[in-house]
């Protein structure tokens, strides 16, 4: 049954077909009332699978998905329910998920579905990388940053205590399976969380994914199907279309770092508190700032249009930058070859015309950081 949705359309199927150089073809499909059991059939024949979700959407979608993947022939061994939060993207987490998918007896032809957000698809990306030397990932990204981002382009890790994301690899899913029901349960919060890379991604595509932010982030809040479709799959076919380009991260992909820089280095001083998006919608404010100074073209105000629509804050509390530019200087992605103090940012040449490996000497990096802490 398809949920009440006050009158509003409910939107035809959608789907995005992602090329890698590396491994098979595979589908995004991003739909409301998914038809689980007939998308994954249509994708892999079934057999052998375990589940790995979290504790907050275990409880509310699980059921359901496993009830669906016992309908279209699949033996569920195990469903592992990993502690909702980051702190699960841990090497611990990890052992301890192996452990029970060996316990259970998954044999190598086995298939891990991901049923969550970004957290539980990059430990399961990881898990599944690795069990037995590689098994077949599906992944059932429930959150929308997961939607939009992180169940595409095949990047699964794990963090360290020293950082995130330092352990993982590269591995592309036969699946990207998105129902978007499950996005009635997310919180607002963590909705406009992923709204923060849908906007990263409109502004750095230009054209008609741009367009639709203007029409679109405010019902996509309000959890409209047809405009939660059409930002997905714009941002599905943007991510998808630079990833294909640049697989392993040599260069054009280092466009989707926008606004992440400065993001980076807030997270860490915050002691990560500040939520990813957040931290990112504020630290393309500063990119656009940057921009400005260097690069000609004014597009603060467009920036803090479309970021009061996706929910997301203009400023965050004030913190001490010489900490945040530390923070920034340790970023993994920083090319060593880079002097003392200065930086390197994507900035825009105009919407949909980024450019990557920018200089930015410290005292323009201090006074952008400056412009988005409150006073
Ligand atoms: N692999 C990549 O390319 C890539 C890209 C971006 C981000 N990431 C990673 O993704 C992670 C962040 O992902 P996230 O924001 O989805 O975090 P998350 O997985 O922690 O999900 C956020 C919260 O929402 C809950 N949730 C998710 N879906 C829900 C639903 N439908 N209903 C109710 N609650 C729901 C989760 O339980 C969690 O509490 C980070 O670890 C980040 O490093 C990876
Ligand atoms: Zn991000």
């Amino acid at each position: 049954m398809a949920p009440d949705r006050g009158g509003l359309r409910v939107p035809p199927a959608g789907s995005v077909t992602v090329g890698t150089g590396s491994a098979a073809p595979y589908e995004v499909r991003v739909e409301s009332d998914l038809d689980l059991s007939a998308a994954v059939s249509e994708a892999l024949p079934p057999g052998a699978a375990a589940v790995l979700t979290d504790s907050s959407v275990g409880p509310l979608h699980a059921d359901a998905v496993v009830g669906a993947l016992a309908g279209a022939g699949w033996e569920i061994s195990e469903v592992v329910t990993v502690p909702a939060g980051e702190p699960s993207k841990s090497l611990a987490v990890y052992e301890t998920v192996l452990r029970r998918l060996a316990a259970a007896g998954l044999s190598r032809d086995g298939t891990l579905f991901a049923l969550g957000g970004g957290v539980v698809g990059d430990l399961g990306g990881f898990v599944a990388s690795s069990y037995m030397r590689g098994i077949y990932l599906v992944q059932l990204p429930t959150s929308l940053l997961a939607m939009v981002d992180s169940s595409v382009g095949g990047k699964v890790g794990l963090d360290l205590p020293e950082g995130k994301n330092l352990v993982g690899a590269f591995l592309q899913p036969r699946l990207v399976a998105a129902n978007l029901d499950w996005l009635l349960t997310l919180p607002d919060r963590e909705l406009s969380q992923g709204l923060a890379e849908v906007v990263k991604m409109g502004i750095l595509s230009g054209g008609s994914f741009f367009d639709d932010l203007h029409e679109y982030l405010g019902p996509a809040r309000e959890r409209d199907a047809e405009a939660l479709r059409r930002l997905i799959l714009h941002s599905v076919r943007y991510k998808a279309a630079v990833v294909a380009a640049d697989e392993r991260e040599r260069g054009l992909r280092a466009v989707l770092n926008y606004g992440h820089t400065v993001a980076h280095g807030l997270e860490a001083a915050a002691g990560y508190d500040l939520p990813h998006g957040e931290a990112v919608a504020v630290g393309m404010l500063a990119a656009a700032r940057l921009s400005h100074e260097k690069l000609g073209p004014d597009l603060v105000e467009v920036h803090r249009d479309l970021l009061r629509a996706a929910g997301l804050p203009l400023s965050v509390p004030a913190t001490d930058v010489e900490a945040v530019l530390n923070a920034m200087g340790r970023d993994k992605k920083r090319r060593s070859s880079d002097g003392e103090g200065r930086y390197r940012f994507v900035l825009l040449e105009g919407i949909g015309r980024p450019v990557h490996g920018v200089p930015v000497t410290a005292s323009e990096a201090r006074a952008a950081i400056g412009s988005i802490l409150e006073r």
